[in-house]
């Protein structure tokens, strides 16, 4: 079975336990990170250890007593589940002070929450999926104002994920005042020749680890690297497009809104950075 952890304590994933008057169950209060493993190792970690530090600073919520413990609790739950190819997924809410109020509780007497459990997906790296390319559609970005922060406010991303199912398709990319903003659960970017299109960091985005990771790769690789937003138009006439995550790392886009993107098949610039980030990621995995 499944070994969790849950606030100090390695746990079969039965017997793990969360108050309901945990203020990411009633408020989605909390903060998350997803960190992917290739070999059993762990990839950029220490990216989404910044950002994770981030996130709890721009929501006032207090370290977890363990945080300087987060990289040995990884490696210890990769450990115990056996993880080869997957995921380490950590939450960390601002816990709970045994009834509902709007107010946050007194951080010295509440003990922010700390969850984190691991999903195994072999064939992680050679995904298929990145062989064909994926299909998109656009809906329109109805989330609030700081999309920088890694909030497990995740409601409209999962509908965007439906929607996109019922279409057909395989994921959505959100529109805002006309322009994309990023994809359910990835940053978006198109190919215009040689050109890389991706929108600049901002409040409206997060910011993507892998997308750090892959433009500074791009830009060693002498290619040609523009932030700036696009529209569902331009990207419809790009020459590519394509998508990063921590579970996707670089995923190819081959149609949006059932407009085939060139020939329709997974382009050369987008595999060969999926190509170039694996290779280079696995060097620094810890
Ligand atoms: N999602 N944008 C959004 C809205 C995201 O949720 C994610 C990550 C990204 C890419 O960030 P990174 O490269 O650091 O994974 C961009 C994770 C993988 C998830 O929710 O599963």
């Amino acid at each position: 079975m499944r070994m969790v952890y849950v606030n100090g304590d390695y746990l079969p994933e039965t017997e793990a336990r969360v108050s309901i008057f945990d203020r990411g169950f009633l408020m989605a209060d909390g903060v998350y990170e997803v960190t992917s493993i290739l070999g059993g190792k762990l990839i950029d970690f220490a990216g989404h250890l910044a950002r994770l530090e981030r996130s709890l600073n721009e929501l006032d919520i207090k370290k977890p007593a363990a945080f300087d413990d987060l990289l040995e609790i990884h490696r210890e739950l990769v450990a115990r589940n056996e993880i080869d190819e997957g995921l380490v997924y950590l939450q960390i809410t601002r816990g709970s002070s045994g009834d509902r109020d709007f107010v946050f509780p007194d951080p010295e007497t509440t003990e922010p929450t700390l969850v984190m459990f691991t999903q195994s997906k072999p064939g992680l790296a050679d995904n298929p999926a990145a062989r064909k390319g994926i299909k998109i559609i656009s809906i329109e970005d109805i989330r609030w104002g700081r999309r920088d922060i890694k909030t497990v406010q995740l409601l409209y991303p999962s509908m965007g994920k439906m929607m996109a199912r019922r279409a057909g398709c395989d994921d959505a990319w959100m529109v805002e005042d006309g322009h994309v903003t990023e994809g359910t659960s990835n940053n978006a970017y198109i190919v215009s020749g040689n050109r890389i299109i991706t929108r600049q960091l901002s409040h409206d985005i997060l910011h993507g680890i892998t997308r750090a990771a892959v433009l500074r790769m791009a830009r060693e690789a002498q290619m040609e690297v523009e932030e700036r937003p696009f529209t569902i138009a331009e990207a419809k006439q790009a020459d590519e497009a394509f998508l990063t995550s921590a579970s996707a790392f670089v995923m190819p886009v081959v149609e949006i809104d059932g407009v085939a993107l060139g020939d329709g098949r997974p382009g050369r610039i987008a595999t060969r950075l999926r190509e170039i980030y694996l290779e280079e990621i696995r060097k620094t995995a810890v």
